[in-house]
């Protein structure tokens, strides 16, 4: 096993429309955050055994990861793993629970510096060992977060279907806003399911609702891509309308999140919505001028 130096960066995600329901089998639509990132370095030194992990985040689940691919790389592989000896430096602008990806970010950019060493041949062998590691952090997860941060584009995805790309460079200007909760993914699946077992009609209907917002979201992104920049905002605004309409059945729009959904509106936001899991994180809002190249 070749531990050589390596290095590479990764972007956080977030989420337009498609959350939950994707666990059920609808498509969601995810995209590479614009701003927000992670940085793997490793550093070689063969002086020295041991490997040495700096990260401002927590070096222990980096550690415990690792670990984690060395037992069960012995135990499904029959194939001994020789830990990397020397420095391990991890650098996140991610915050950790807010709905940004920060645990797939990492989880890529890991498979991706065990691709070598462990023959992870194709993007198909890395996403399905870069899921694998995700499951540590959050239990079964659909494997959207880990899609959508490799492709490093705007991407369709269903967990039967798989990422598809978009396709789509221009985006109209959407913002992130921080809600100051913060909730385990875990945790927010676990009420959504609870809601299902409570009220499964209901449920049903939602998931319905979230797959047509996802529908609507792609349709919106396309139809602003082209140039239809018209068509393409109101099919967005009806999107992230009607997803957050989801979060809110779902009872996943704390107070705190509500007042700067409101606070957002009142300052022009076309539309706002939660991203990602729910329970607190960020808001994603969207509004009428200005574009951004994805
Ligand atoms: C998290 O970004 C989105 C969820 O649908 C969970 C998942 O897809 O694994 C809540």
């Amino acid at each position: 096993m070749n531990w050589e130096r390596f290095s590479c960066s990764v972007p956080g995600k977030w989420v337009l429309a498609g959350e939950h329901a994707v666990l059920r089998g609808a498509s969601a639509v995810a995209l590479p955050h614009p701003e927000l990132g992670l940085k793997l370095r490793f550093e070689p030194d063969r002086s020295r055994s041991g490997l040495r992990i700096d990260s401002a985040g927590d070096s222990a689940a980096v550690r415990e990861l690792i670990e984690s691919v060395r037992e069960s790389w012995g135990e499904e592989q029959g194939r001994s793993f020789e830990m990397p000896s020397g420095t391990l430096t991890i650098q996140s602008t991610i915050p950790i629970g807010a709905g940004l990806g920060s645990s797939a970010a990492l989880c890529v950019a890991m498979t991706r510096w065990f691709a070598e060493p462990l023959r992870l041949l194709d993007a198909r062998e890395q996403g399905e060992f870069a899921t694998r590691l995700e499951h540590r952090f959050h239990g079964r997860s659909s494997g959207m977060d880990i899609a959508v941060i490799s492709a490093g584009e705007p991407i369709s995805f269903g967990m039967t279907l798989g990422p598809k790309s978009l396709g789509v460079r221009r985006l109209p200007r959407f913002t992130f806003h921080d809600t100051g909760l913060r909730a385990r993914t875990s945790e927010c699946v676990y009420r959504v399911e609870k809601f299902r077992e409570e009220e499964p009609t209901a449920a049903m209907r939602i998931d319905e609702a979230m797959a047509e917002a996802s529908r609507l979201a792609m349709e919106g992104l396309i139809a602003y891509d082209r140039g239809d920049r018209g068509q393409g905002v109101e099919k967005l605004v009806r999107s992230m309308n009607q997803a957050q309409e989801c979060f809110y059945s779902w009872r996943l729009v704390p107070g705190d999140a509500q007042r700067l959904e409101y606070e957002l509106r009142k300052r022009g936001a076309l539309a706002c919505k939660i991203t990602g899991a729910g329970g607190g994180g960020m808001l994603v809002a969207l509004w009428k001028h200005g574009n951004s190249d994805s």
